[in-house]
């Protein structure tokens, strides 16, 4: 049954779990805070359907179809009537937590909040509301139209029927869900970010350029993508947020982000999305 999905913050993220849902016959309202993000959210989404309109795998309905799915506002309270909401904005526990709350008071009681932090305790999310056995991790990947992981966190109190209804969803969008339990950085950034995080110590205690260190990866370990482009094509502050979690949340100096990833952070390289990071994008 088609659901009303709202999807918060029209990033990364955002707009491609906005066309996923779109995709799969659910009306998405994609909120954002800043209305340039959401012009370059639609364009984005956009591009992505003609994309897979070319390659066959979309009819021109289909297309525009999923486009006229989708509704852009910078207004909280048109996600009031939603059946699910997916929290997509940026990674900052005391942002989200804000979020959660408002997202409690203003939605239906039975609807289901989801969150796709790469690394935030659910549970503390939960608990920012009064319905903590809807709160869930539904933690897409990048770019999320291609990727076929959902990884589904269970937080201290979601409940089985909200863990069956995500996976259920999340199996009918296409995708292949799988379960794990709310711990720093869940299972893909537990065993990611390390390995992300010593790619750039390599670089900054003058291993390997980056070029070196990718090419390594790529052709010695079979990856598609090296370490720091994969990096830059997440966002250096998003690497950097994951990496702070990992190292507060479990207290182990292995986690520790190295200087070099603080100090791009700083000067606003931020990979792909602000033109540079530790590649050029002109
Ligand atoms: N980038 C990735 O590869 C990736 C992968 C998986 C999960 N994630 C997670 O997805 C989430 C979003 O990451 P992103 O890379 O899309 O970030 P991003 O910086 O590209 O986008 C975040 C968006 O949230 C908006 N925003 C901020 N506060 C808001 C609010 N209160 N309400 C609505 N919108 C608000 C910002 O304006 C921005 O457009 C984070 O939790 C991140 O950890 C990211």
């Amino acid at each position: 049954m088609p659901l009303r999905v709202a999807v918060l913050g029209a990033g990364t993220m955002g707009n491609g779990i906005a066309q996923v849902f779109a995709q799969g016959g659910h009306t998405v309202t994609l909120r954002d805070v800043d209305a340039g993000a959401l012009d370059r959210a639609m364009g984005q989404v956009d591009k992505s359907l003609a994309k897979l309109a070319e390659k066959g795998k979309l009819s021109a309905d289909d297309r525009s179809a999923a486009l006229g799915r989708i509704r852009a506002t910078t207004s909280i309270e048109d996600v009031a009537a939603a059946d699910l909401v997916i929290e997509a904005v940026v990674e900052n526990l005391q942002i989200k937590t804000q979020v959660f709350g408002e997202l409690d008071r203003l939605t239906r009681p039975e609807a289901i909040l989801a969150s796709n932090t790469s690394s935030i305790s659910i549970t503390k999310l939960g608990a920012a509301t009064r319905r903590p056995e809807k709160v869930i991790g539904m933690h897409f990947m990048n770019p999320v139209p291609l990727m076929a992981l959902v990884e589904v966190i269970r937080g201290q109190a979601t409940s089985d029927e909200t863990m069956r209804t995500v996976m259920d969803l999340s199996r009918a969008l296409g995708k292949t869900p799988v379960e794990v339990n709310d711990f720093p950085g869940f299972v893909a950034n537990r065993v990611l970010m390390p390995m992300i995080n010593e790619a750039v110590f390599a670089v900054y205690e003058g291993v390997a350029k980056p070029e070196a260190i990718d090419q390594v990866m790529k052709l010695g370990m079979n990856h598609p993508m090296g370490p720091l482009t994969l990096a830059d094509f997440i966002g250096l502050d998003v690497c950097l947020a994951i990496l702070e979690v990992l190292h507060d949340g479990l207290g182990d100096p292995k986690y520790r982000p190295c200087p070099l990833l603080r100090r791009m952070v700083d000067a606003g390289w931020l990979g792909r999305k602000s033109g540079r990071g530790f590649y050029s994008y002109a």
